[in-house]
């Protein structure tokens, strides 16, 4: 039987950086686990643009819908925003996600406790914290026609359009039920029922779905309370399911309950394929972060737990999973830490490089 196949698209910005140290971690596996994976590469974003006047190649799609995983760096940056929007590196991740039809995004945020004292919020709001919020990823506002800038009367105007179909609602709902019963068996789902359709569809939808899981307790909160309750008080949640635009902001609201965006993994997740496993692409939650790019300073630990995500979720290897998650802790614990997490007393500063480097030393130790 041939490898599981990868295909890295590591992007602009920060993405290649800390793909790169995914990269050492992807050969560790091969090398001292005789775990082989099938690796190729190719361009998306800005940097596909500048290869091939668009943000994605149809061949670079092909190629996404045939390997039995995609990893991405980020895309975007200011060298891109002069750009015609239907070219801006942006769109290529959103037709990513669209023609792969990853509908149900993963976006955990786990509180390392060699992190705790970090966090902007007082270490007993986010010690232990773990969470899972789960973003409709392929529809709702990002997506609903009418769209564009119209002119009327004098002026111009910009339109986008929240639009939901109930079988959109119900398939991620689903998928949201269907962890929470492999987690604390509590889902909060989140919208706006007291001033959008679609919000009241989405409440009905829901609730008409947690019939078939009588074991999970759930509830129903408006997206602006449930941003105030993330901050105040994290650990009552257990999973999160909400809508594409809404779990855009929440989940990085709650990336910062973790100290660092530069922490939060993502996995984007499909209908099962012909071998059972879903359609899949994991990427971290952060963008391409202009501002540290070219300088080593990126953190590389979410792109890092994304790969962990994919062990997970896309090869059946959730041990494996859990040792490079292990290994990461083992590297805080120590105090070595990326520039975004610096600031205590103690820490060892590290490149994006360097971290990667202690990552691998850790997994050894592992062995
Ligand atoms: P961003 O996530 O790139 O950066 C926000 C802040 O977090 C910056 O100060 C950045 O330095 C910091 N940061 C982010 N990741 C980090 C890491 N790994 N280590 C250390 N610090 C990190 O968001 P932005 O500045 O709003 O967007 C920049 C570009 O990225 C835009 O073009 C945006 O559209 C794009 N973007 C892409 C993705 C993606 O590809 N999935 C996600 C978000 C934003
Ligand atoms: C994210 C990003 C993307 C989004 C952008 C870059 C298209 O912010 O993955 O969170 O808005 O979904
Ligand atoms: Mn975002």
């Amino acid at each position: 039987m041939s490898n599981p196949s990868i295909l890295i698209l590591p992007g602009d910005g920060i993405g290649p950086e800390v793909m790169a140290e995914v990269r050492k971690v992807i050969t560790w596996f091969g090398d001292k686990r005789d775990i082989q994976f099938d690796v190729s590469e190719d361009l998306v974003g800005g940097a596909a643009y500048d290869a091939h006047g668009t943000p994605l190649h149809d061949d670079t799609m092909a190629k996404a819908q045939a390997v039995d995983a995609v990893l991405l760096g980020a895309v975007g940056g200011p060298k891109y925003d002069v750009l015609d929007f239907s070219v801006k590196p942006e769109r290529g991740l959103l037709r990513l996600r669209k023609e792969m039809d990853l509908f149900s995004n993963l976006r955990p945020a786990q509180c390392f406790d060699a992190l705790a004292d970090f966090s902007s919020l007082k270490k007993d709001v986010v010690a232990g914290l773990d969470i899972m919020i789960v973003r409709e990823l392929t529809s709702g506002i990002y997506f609903g026609e009418p769209r564009g800038i119209i002119e009327e009367g004098n002026e111009r105007v910009g339109i986008n359009t929240q639009r939901y179909t109930e079988s959109e609602i119900e398939r991620v709902a689903r998928s949201a039920f269907e962890l929470a019963m492999r987690r604390d068996k509590k889902l909060c789902s989140m919208e706006k029922a007291n001033v959008m359709e679609s919000g009241i569809l989405w409440r009905e939808v829901v609730t008409e779905v947690s019939k078939d899981y009588p074991e999970v307790e759930l509830s129903h909160m408006y997206a602006d309370a449930g941003a105030m309750q993330l901050c105040r008080w994290p650990k009552q949640f257990d999973v999160i399911v909400t809508d594409n635009l809404f779990g855009d902001l929440l989940s990085d609201a709650a990336a910062m309950l973790t100290g660092s965006l530069g922490m939060l993994p993502s996995a984007s997740l499909g209908a099962p394929m012909d071998n059972g496993r879903p359609k899949a692409m994991y990427e971290p939650v952060h963008g391409s972060a202009p501002d540290i790019a070219g300088e080593g300073k990126a953190n590389p630990i979410a792109c890092i737990l994304s790969f962990a995500m994919a062990l997970r979720y896309s090869f059946d290897l959730g041990d494996e999973a859990t040792r490079l998650e292990s290994a990461i802790n083992t590297v805080l614990e120590k105090g070595v830490r990326t520039a975004d997490l610096l600031g205590e007393e103690g820490v060892t500063p590290v490149s994006t490089s360097g971290m990667g480097d202690a990552i691998i030393v850790a997994l050894d130790e592992s062995l």
